[in-house]
């Protein structure tokens, strides 16, 4: 057997178990998608957003990129950002990030990495903007895990900086934003910020004509 297919081996073997479970599982999430959350994440294989929540197909829309960052000029997570705030009508954004990201870990260094430079500069850009308060920090690894929650916190107030978001938050009340980091060593999640609905950002950021 070739390794990729113990994947298919696995899906059919999982497969059976959701039926035996629950016989009308699939039949259930065919035709209807009604999740309350919209997951921003690493695309590290080590954070997935269903299996470390504890939810199931169905429960959770994901967007994953390197970094989990929220990049105004990215067609992809503004498409999935609008679906899931329009369409879906979500409650929740979690943005989140784990400590010992490589992508934040690459972003603290000066080596030219090729295309992934351009990505990596949004990250920089939030280390410039708290550069005295990660700089105060001796310990390396501690420094970089300083700048992974305040990345997630600036990527929770990107999202507050759309259109998107403000509209849903003076028409809906809603989505509350949350910005987690979890851990590899411990395999937990460490809420660290949260933006309720309607949560006032810097004026130069809020539109008025929503
Ligand atoms: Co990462």
């Amino acid at each position: 057997m070739k390794p990729y297919e113990r994947l298919l081996l696995e899906n059919k073997a999982w497969a059976a178990e959701r039926v035996a479970d629950d016989p009308a599982f699939f039949e259930r999430l065919k035709n209807i998608q009604t999740p309350e959350y919209l997951w921003i994440g690493c695309s590290d294989s080590r954070v997935p957003a269903n299996e470390i929540t504890g939810t199931q197909p169905g429960e959770i829309f994901v967007h994953r990129n390197i970094a989990n960052m929220v990049v105004h000029t990215d067609l992809n997570m503004l498409s999935v950002l609008q679906y899931a705030v329009e369409v879906l009508k979500v409650k929740h954004i979690i943005v989140c990030g784990h400590y010992g990201c490589g992508g934040v870990k690459a972003a603290m260094t000066q080596t030219s990495l090729g295309i992934i430079n351009k990505w990596l500069r949004n990250i920089k850009d939030v280390y410039r903007i708290h550069r005295d308060e990660v700089d105060g920090i001796e310990d390396e690894s501690k420094k970089t895990n300083k700048l992974i929650e305040l990345n997630v916190k600036e990527q929770v107030m990107n999202l507050a900086k759309t259109s998107i978001v403000q509209k849903a938050w003076k028409d809906n009340n809603a989505p509350h934003l949350h910005g987690w980091v979890y851990g590899l060593d411990n395999g937990l999640i460490n809420p660290i910020y949260e933006m309720p609905a309607g949560t006032h950002i810097d004026p130069i950021f809020e539109f008025d004509n929503l």
